[in-house]
């Protein structure tokens, strides 16, 4: 059971004993019967459920209700389409604009859509592509929805909107605030379930119907939360967000930056934590290869025991990492260098898809010959996992086509991937071989991705 405080369109609100794993969504349309959030999908694909979160920084934020559970909202201002109107009723900017170009039709989507307009309005924010990718509309089109955003882009922002900034922070909590407070808890109660962004966990409740059992949640330990840079390294706390981490690297490795912009959606890399990705052990997390191919370190605690290892030691096999009981994610870590890293995300859909190939590759030419080489892929094995071979077949040799072209074919040394709904094994193969293929043509300055062709 869990005590939560938080603000709702305006209104404080104290929760007394709540299950911990009641969703956001369900409790809006069920208790408070503010039904203008749509369900959807109830698993983060849709956006029928986004709300605005504005949380200790004062910067409104998009996120699925579906997949929030109340606990990660104490402390913070929430805002569903009932109360991005104004409290006379009055419409938000871009509520009118969407009336006005004619932005709705069935109008399922329409409260989402909504939510999402107005964190990027607040945000002053006008890459509406990538704002508005983690909502879906089946009948209207995009086209005059971005219209309406553009059109609302240049009004104030209401002042009843300005209202949530500046709450917060000293509430009381039933729950670890510290990082030294987590270790003791988890290694008090190792069976329970560390709950971060929970864009994963958030499924286990919603469509796998778990029972978590005793759960701490992360968000409310600012000590793991946050970037610190030093003279040689880069340090990013679990609970940093991808949103986060995604703002900040722009200006290290933009071609991580940039494949993290096709990472889920804005309200998924808005809740979602590196450390989660790390943690959850996919095979196909976006941010591992791309820490990986930096050469990072995973800082690990349990209790007052700290541990650092290979980001890529981590991962075991498939589903088993090098975890202990009470053991958990205190941060990811990797040095500074020269920006050599370029990450190829292959997926069905540009936008909002889980990866069939992740590639990232960094490599180190001097003098025309490649002194280092980090290759990291996610897709291709069980885990995330470093291309040996095909390291040792470009190390010390001449940086031309011939080498790239002999070292690519070593992949298959390296991996045999599945074949399953998002790829064959062949393809992944042959992805992964010209990925590299790719990096070399990029590096000599030919343009490679088509959407930097133009006619
Ligand atoms: C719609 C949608 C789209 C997605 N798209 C992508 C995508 O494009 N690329 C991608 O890589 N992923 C994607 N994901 C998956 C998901 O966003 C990530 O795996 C995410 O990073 C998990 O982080 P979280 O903070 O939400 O973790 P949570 O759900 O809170 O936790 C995940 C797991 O990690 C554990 N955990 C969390 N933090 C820690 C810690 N510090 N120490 C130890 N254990 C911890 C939890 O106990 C749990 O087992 C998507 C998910 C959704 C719902
Ligand atoms: S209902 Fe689809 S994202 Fe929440
Ligand atoms: S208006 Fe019908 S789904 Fe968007």
């Amino acid at each position: 059971m869990a005590d939560v405080s938080f603000l709702l369109n305006g209104e404080t609100v104290r929760l007394d004993g709540i299950d911990p794993t009641a969703t956001l969504l369900d409790w809006l349309r069920d208790t408070r019967g503010l039904t203008g959030t749509k369900e959807g999908c109830n698993e983060g694909d849709c956006g029928a459920c986004s709300v605005i979160v504005t949380g200790g920084d004062g910067t409104p934020r998009a996120l699925n209700a579906c997949i929030l559970l109340l606990p990660q909202l104490h402390g913070r201002a929430v805002r569903t389409v009932e109360g991005i109107a104004g409290p006379g009723g009055e419409l938000h900017p871009v509520q009118k604009a969407m009336v006005e170009l004619h932005g709705s039709q069935c109008g399922f989507c329409t409260p989402g859509f909504v939510a999402s307009m107005a964190a990027a309005h607040s945000a002053g924010a006008t890459d509406y592509d990538d704002r508005l990718a983690g909502n879906l509309c089946r009948c209207t089109g995009y086209a005059p929805i971005i219209r309406a955003a553009e059109a609302a882009a240049s009004a104030p922002v209401p002042e009843w909107m300005a209202e949530d900034t500046g709450l917060l922070g000293a509430l009381d909590s039933d729950m670890p605030t510290t990082a030294d407070a987590l270790a003791e808890w988890y290694l008090a109660n190792p069976e329970g379930t560390l709950i971060a962004g929970a864009t994963d966990v958030g499924l286990w409740v919603t469509k796998q119907f778990r029972a978590l059992g005793p759960v701490a949640f992360l968000n409310r330990i600012p000590d793991l939360r946050g970037i610190t840079v030093t003279e040689d390294r880069i340090r990013v706390g679990a609970t940093t967000t991808v949103a986060e981490f995604g703002s900040f690297i722009a200006g290290h490795h933009p071609g991580l930056a940039e494949m993290i912009r096709r990472y889920g959606s804005t309200q998924v890399r808005n809740a979602a934590t590196i450390g989660g990705n790390i943690a959850n052990g996919s095979p196909i997390g976006d941010s591992p290869p791309a820490l990986i191919a930096l050469g990072a370190t995973l800082h690990l605690r349990r209790g007052p025991d700290r541990r650092q290892i290979p980001l890529e030691a981590f991962f075991l096999e498939y589903g088993r990492q090098d975890r202990r009981p009470g053991e958990f994610v205190e941060a990811v870590s990797f040095p500074r260098q020269p920006d050599r890293l370029k990450c190829y995300k292959l997926s069905k859909r540009f936008d909002q898809d889980i990866s069939a190939v992740m590639g990232a590759i960094a490599i180190t030419v001097e003098d025309g010959t490649v002194t280092a080489a980090r290759l990291a892929f996610g897709g291709m094995a069980g885990i995330p996992a470093r291309a040996a071979a095909v390291e040792a077949a470009l190390t010390g040799q001449p940086w031309t086509l011939e080498t790239v072209t002999a070292a690519a074919r070593w992949m298959g040394e390296d991996f045999t991937p599945l074949s399953d709904m998002r790829a064959s094994a062949g393809y992944r193969l042959k992805a992964a071989s010209n990925m590299l293929l790719r990096y070399f043509h990029e590096d000599r300055g030919t343009a490679v991705n088509v959407l930097e062709i133009t006619a």
